[in-house]
C-alpha cells in the first residue's frame, strides 16, 4: 500500500534526533501523504516552528493554550485527521507520560486523544541509560501493551551524548518505511514468498560479461509490498542498486550473478514458499566457456565468434516442481505478439498467473519509475491496469493472485 492521501500526524519531543524530522516531513510528503506536526516546547530547542510548519504547509501545534490555535482542540480534532501518530523523536520523558496517561502539553494531550482511537508508532531516541533504565523499560512495556500501539527498537551506534550505545532513532528512511508498513493491512501474514529479481549477469572472462538492461525496480517493489502485507521474503537479486529500508527480521536477501546461480537459490528456497514471483530478467544463454584471462584483442581478424549454451528456465523448473497449495507468478517483457506470446509462456512454464509488460509502451520497461502491466490467470480471466508507479503496480498485482 502507498501512503498516497493519507494524513500523518508527528508528534516532536525534545531529543537531539529531532533535527532529522524536517527530512522525515519532506520524505512522507514526497510519498504522497499529508502531514501535520504537533511538538512539546522543548522539540523546538532543536527545530524551528517556521522549518516544520514550511515543509509540513500546516500549523504547527506547539502550545495547548495559544490563542492562534485553529479550532482551541487541536489535541482532539488532529487525532479525528490523522490516519497515524507517530512520535519521533520520544524522549524517556515523553515515553513515561505517554504511558501514565499524564497529559500536560500540545504533544501528550494528543498522544492521549489518538491512542483510543488510531494505530500509533513510537521511535524512542535518548542516552543507553536513560534506555536501559527500569523506570523505562517499564513505560516501554506499558506503552506496547496498549493495542494500536507498536514502539520501534532504537538503533545501536553513535549517541549525541559521544558514547555508543543502544538509543538512536531509525534514520527518516526507516521511519518513513515504517509508517507505510504499519498502515498497509496484513494480508499476506504466515505466508512466505519467494522472488527472483534483477538481471543476471554471465562472464566471458575476469573482465567482461553479458548481461540486460534490468534494474530490479519492479522486482524490489513487489519484495517492499508483500513485506509491507506481513510476508516473510526470501529475495534472490542478480546485480543492482536497488535495497531494501527496514524488515531485516522478515527479509532474506540472496544476492547471485549467473542464472545458474539463480535457479540453485530460487529451486531450494521455492519448497518451503507459498508464493513465487519470478521477476528477474534472466540471461537465456551463457558463453560456453570462461576465459581465466583477459580474452586480448586479435591482431589478425576483425572478427570475434561467442559460443553460447542454454541457461537452466528457474521459472519452468519451479513450474514443473510445484504443489498443488503454491502459487507461481512469472513475467514476460515482451516487444510483439504481445499477449499471444505472454499466454504460451504461462502454459509452457506451467505458471498460475503471467504479467504482461510490454516495452512498446511509454512509461513500461527497463529502468522507468511506472510501469503498465496486463495480468493473465490460468483461469482465463485477464485484467488490465493502468500505468502507475511500480509501487503501485506491485499493489495491484499482490491484489489481483489469489493465493
Ligand atoms: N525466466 C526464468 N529463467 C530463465 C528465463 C526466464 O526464470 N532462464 C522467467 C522470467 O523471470 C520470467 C519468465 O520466465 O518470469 C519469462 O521470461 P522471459 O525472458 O520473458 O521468457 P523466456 O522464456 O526467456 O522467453 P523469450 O526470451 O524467448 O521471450
Amino acid at each position: 500500500m502507498t501512503v498516497v492521501g493519507k494524513h500523518i500526524l508527528i508528534g516532536i519531543s525534545g531529543g537531539i534526533a529531532a533535527y532529522k524530522i524536517p527530512e522525515l516531513i519532506r520524505q512522507l510528503i514526497k510519498q504522497g501523504a499529508e502531514v501535520r506536526v504537533t511538538t512539546t516546547r522543548n522539540a523546538l530547542q532543536f527545530v524551528t516552528e517556521t522549518t516544520l510548519q514550511t515543509l509540513s504547509g500546516a500549523p504547527v501545534y506547539t502550545d495547548v493554550f495559544a490563542a492562534i490555535n485553529e479550532h482551541a482542540t487541536e489535541h482532539i480534532s488532529l487525532p479525528q485527521w490523522a490516519d497515524l501518530m507517530l512520535v519521533a523523536p520520544a524522549t524517556a520523558n515523553v515515553v513515561a507520560k505517554c504511558a501514565a496517561g499524564i497529559a500536560d502539553d500540545a504533544l501528550t494531550t494528543t498522544f492521549c486523544s489518538c491512542l483510543a482511537r488510531k494505530p500509533i508508532l513510537v521511535a524512542p531516541a535518548m542516552n543507553d541509560k536513560m534506555w536501559e533504565s527500569p523506570a523505562t523499560r517499564h513505560a516501554i512495556e506499558t506503552l506496547r501493551s496498549f493495542a494500536n500501539v507498536t514502539v520501534l527498537e532504537p538503533a545501536e551506534g553513535q549517541l549525541a551524548c559521544g558514547v555508543s550505545g543502544k538509543g538512536r532513532m531509525p534514520e527518516p528512511d526507516e521511519l518513513t518505511e515504517a509508517v507505510i508498513a504499519a498502515m498497509t493491512p496484513k494480508t499476506l501474514l504466515g505466508k512466505r514468498v519467494l522472488l527472483t529479481a534483477g538481471p543476471t549477469v554471465e562472464p566471458l572472462d575476469p573482465v567482461r560479461f553479458i548481461s540486460n538492461f534490468s534494474t530490479g525496480k519492479m522486482g524490489y517493489a513487489l519484495a517492499r509490498e508483500c513485506l509491507r502485507r506481513g510476508a516473510e521474503v526470501i529475495l534472490v537479486s542478480g546485480p543492482c542498486d536497488q535495497h531494501i529500508i527496514g524488515h531485516d527480521d522478515m527479509l532474506s536477501l540472496r544476492r547471485v550473478q549467473t542464472a545458474r546461480e539463480m535457479a540453485d537459490a530460487a529451486v531450494s528456497a521455492f519448497r518451503e514458499a507459498d508464493l513465487a514471483i519470478l521477476c528477474a530478467a534472466v540471461a537465456d544463454y551463457r558463453p560456453e566457456t570462461v576465459a581465466p584471462e583477459k580474452i586480448k584483442k586479435q591482431a589478425d581478424t576483425d572478427e570475434m565468434t561467442l559460443r553460447l549454451v542454454e541457461n537452466p528456465d528457474t521459472a519452468a523448473m519451479l513450474g514443473s516442481q510445484k504443489r498443488p497449495n503454491q502459487v507461481l507468478v512469472g513475467f514476460a517483457l515482451e516487444t510483439e505478439a504481445e499477449e499471444e506470446n505472454a499466454l504460451r509462456k504461462m502454459q509452457r512454464k506451467q505458471l498460475d498467473y503471467i504479467v504482461l509488460n510490454s516495452l512498446r509502451e511509454t512509461g513500461a520497461g527497463f529502468g522507468t519509475d511506472t510501469n503498465r502491466v496486463t495480468i493473465f490467470a490460468k483461469d482465463g480471466t485477464k485484467k488490465d491496469c493502468p500505468l502507475a508507479s511500480k509501487e503501485t503496480v506491485a499493489c495491484q498485482i499482490l491484489d489481483a493472485i489469489l493465493i
